[in-house]
């Protein structure tokens, strides 16, 4: 048996496994590679996409529907999504070494230089956004007409659910509330960035806007299946502490159910792919670091060992703020018939017309990425050994099982063949080794987070059943292979 494991020390241990084992790459790396741009190797790649499936089931299940919009937009989605005007960090530049910092990551320019120890200054406020440029300008080097052939890199994927307000209203058949998904790439051109998957110039966001009638906002339909969970606050005012959902929304802290509501949501997911739940927390922001569009924001945070409390989710009210904007900019009614009123004095009900308010669970999937590596990484002693292990939940383990010959023999070896041959069939993504011994083969996927290995032996051969090792508890238990597939199919199919 093996100890309850230790965490591996300062996150260190999980940047070297991640490269070493094929989940995260520097980009450009045979050229140096570039702050802020990462790529994902194989079992990277396989981890996201799971996550990426957990995220779309689950906000599925809540009736939404996902869309899938531009990249690239012109200049004038971004004049009235106010990402132009706002959308800027203030850097300070060290006078010695010409690093720069961002302000808003605690480098403040009455300090010394991080890196060096010079004198810093400031440099000014400067646009995350990616600019460029869509078609040829037309009118040569006149200033409008190069205005208007400027493009820029979507910072975030909500504003295309924005744009498309009317049509999804319509496909919603008029109705609020509902509630709209998307999963794609999102660009910021950061100051400086220095840590990881943490703050990148290229991520992966997964955002949900929800559009809710602002008479309704304290009525959510389903708060009740919610309301006794507690979590851990950090208001921007007072005291943090673990309330229930349903006390932080009446005493105020929150401001509204449907924010409530999906503040449990975010919390809910994260504990469904494995985000440990002593190692978050949910912190509003305060007045001055709130984004343009937001009245009120709650950060899902994670206690990592390397960075420290780190935004893995952000829940925002954004009220009517971009509905509103872009309907004046575009000229366009996003107005919606609101539930029946009875106006004081008339008689007759009226159906006033309102603006929906947004509220929006926005993940970073990547830095969800980092704090699931860096979370599930134990050492454990077994014998006289070490092992490394990453305790993935099934649910988003990158390879779900491991089939081995027993020894390296062929009349093993085509049997294994046979069994991993069939469960890809199925579309379970397995993988097979022989080489080494199975002690390696073992750690092997124990390193990657594999849940369970699979051997073929001589008694294979004559029953038909395998031994299953599970990963967390080494224990093996003997089943027919007939039994494997459907077992493994109902936690891990790649369709
Ligand atoms: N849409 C949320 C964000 O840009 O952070």
């Amino acid at each position: 048996m093996a100890s309850a494991g230790s965490k591996e020390g300062s996150g260190d241990g999980i940047a070297e496994l991640a490269r070493r084992r094929g989940f995260l790459w520097l980009a450009f790396e045979i050229y140096g590679g570039a702050a802020g741009f990462y790529d994902y190797g194989p079992l990277g790649a396989l981890l996201k996409r799971r996550v990426e499936e957990a995220w779309r089931n689950f906000y599925l299940k809540e009736g939404f529907y996902e869309i899938e919009t531009t990249n690239i937009a012109p200049r004038e989605i971004f004049e009235a999504s106010g990402h132009l005007e706002s959308f800027t960090d203030r850097a300070v530049v060290c006078k010695h070494c010409k690093s720069f910092f961002r302000v808003s990551e605690g480098v403040d320019v009455r300090e010394k230089c991080p890196e060096c120890g010079g004198e810093l200054e400031n440099a000014g406020e400067f646009n995350l956004m990616f600019q460029t440029r869509i078609g040829v300008p037309k009118g040569g080097r006149d200033e409008g007409a190069q205005k208007k052939s400027e493009g820029y890199l979507r910072p975030e994927t909500a504003q295309g659910i924005f744009l498309n307000f009317q049509r999804l209203l319509r496909f919603n058949r008029d109705k609020l509330p509902f509630g709209v998904i998307q999963i794609g790439k999102a660009y910021r051109n950061e100051i400086s960035p220095r840590k990881s998957l943490i703050r990148l110039r290229e991520f992966t966001m997964a955002e949900a806007e929800v559009f809710v009638d602002p008479g309704e906002k304290s009525n959510h339909p389903r708060f009740e299946e919610i309301k006794d969970r507690k979590l851990w606050f950090v208001p921007s005012e007072g005291e943090e502490g673990e309330k229930s959902i349903e006390e932080a929304v009446r005493s105020g802290i929150i401001a509204n159910e449907y924010l409530g509501y999906h503040i449990a949501k975010v919390e809910e997911f994260l504990g469904r792919i494995g985000i440990p739940q002593d190692k978050l927390r949910f912190r509003q922001h305060r007045q001055d670091e709130m984004a343009h569009y937001a009245r009120d924001c709650w950060d899902a945070e994670f206690f990592s060992e390397r960075y420290g409390w780190m935004e893995i989710v952000g829940v925002a009210d954004r009220g009517d703020y971009d509905l509103s904007s872009h309907a004046s900019h575009s000229n366009t009614d996003m107005g919606v018939h609101g539930k029946l009123q009875v106006r004081e004095g008339e008689a007759e009900k009226t159906k006033a017309k309102i603006i929906p308010h947004v509220i929006e669970p926005s993940y970073g999937i990547d830095r969800i990425i980092y704090a699931l590596l860096e979370s599930s990484l134990y050492e454990e002693q077994v014998g006289k050994e070490k092992r490394k292990v990453l305790r993935f939940k099934n649910e988003i383990a990158p390879i779900i099982a491991a089939v081995f010959p027993l020894l390296n023999r062929d009349e093993l070896k085509s049997k294994a063949k046979e069994v991993f041959q069939q469960l890809r069939d199925a579309s379970i993504f397995v993988e097979y080794d022989d080489s080494g011994s199975i002690g390696r083969r073992y750690r092997r996927q124990d390193e990657i987070g594999t849940p369970y290995c699979i051997t073929i032996d001589y008694e294979t051969l004559e029953d038909d059943t395998v031994t299953i090792r599970e990963r967390d508890t080494m224990e093996q238990v003997r089943v027919p292979i007939a039994e494997i597939k459907e077992a493994l199919f109902a936690q891990y199919h790649m369709d």
